[in-house]
């Protein structure tokens, strides 16, 4: 019995590094003889180029263009959800069993922001519903929310980085202009950042989590004429994995339901 439960617990483990994405439609043989490799061509000289631009690769440009336009003729949130259902232009979409865009009251005041979906919210269809989720729920019941009555959830990433891998940065700048969209037709009162990647990218800060959580920022977002005011706090699975941060947390959520209260 304690051996299956060990197994279980394996496989569950081996699903969740995207060991079951690693395999392919139609068997291949290993055991064939590799190809030769081509031979590699001699270095060509070429001259240094300092970027000033973050590295988005020419065809991502294209596509990255092609997101900005579609996300900027959503006219409501209905119409932005369908939009990006229907976007091919992010490679996550292809090993992804569910879009998952957002959960919660769309009228609430608070907007939550995380990552990505996991293994739990790829399978459902809807963000922060694994054992993290779970947590933030009960971080925010203690401020007196609930995320069907008076919040909005949603991540930076429509789609689940195969294994929970972070995403790249191709891919982030890719749903970006979706994520400002969302942000200005769900207007809200108040923005919170779960974790590192939401904040560097919504504040396009370098400075880690640790630096910038606890702190309001005035969130310009474009189509609202006023900046949100926003907040970066530590993502809950961060907290599943360094409990002792939890105090520092619970000050981030005072701090949210103290402003929530002041924008009444
Ligand atoms: N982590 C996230 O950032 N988002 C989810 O929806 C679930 C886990």
């Amino acid at each position: 019995m304690q051996d299956r439960a060990a197994l279980s617990r394996l496989l569950e483990w081996q699903m969740t590094m995207g060991a079951d994405e690693a395999i392919l439609d139609t068997p291949r043989d290993r055991l064939q003889p590799k190809p030769r490799a081509a031979p590699m061509p001699r270095p060509v000289a070429s001259p240094i180029v300092t970027p000033t631009a973050p590295p988005v690769t020419a065809p991502q440009s294209a596509v990255l263009a092609s997101a900005r336009v579609r996300a900027d003729a959503a006219r409501d949130l209905v119409e932005l959800r369908a939009t990006v259902e229907a976007f091919d232009g992010c490679s996550l979409r292809r090993t992804a069993t569910h879009t998952v865009f957002a959960d919660g009251n769309a009228g609430a005041p608070l907007m939550l922001i995380g990552e990505a979906p996991g293994a739990d919210e790829d399978r459902i269809g809807l963000p922060f519903v694994g054992r993290s989720g779970q947590l933030l729920d009960r971080m925010l019941a203690g401020i007196g929310i609930r995320r069907a009555e008076n919040a909005y959830i949603t991540n930076v990433l429509f789609w689940r980085p195969p294994g929970n891998r972070k995403p790249t940065p191709d891919e982030t700048a890719i749903c970006l202009p979706f994520v400002w969209r969302h942000i200005a037709l769900m207007r809200p009162k108040v923005v919170v950042l779960c974790g590192g990647t939401a904040t560097a990218a919504l504040l396009n800060r370098t400075d880690g989590i640790t630096r910038l959580r606890g702190r309001w920022f005035e969130l310009p977002v474009p189509g609202l004429d006023r900046p949100v005011p926003t907040m970066a706090t530590y993502h809950p699975s961060f907290l599943l994995r360094a409990p002792a941060h939890k105090s520092e947390a619970w000050r981030d959520l005072l701090s949210i339901q103290s402003k929530l209260i002041s924008l009444k």
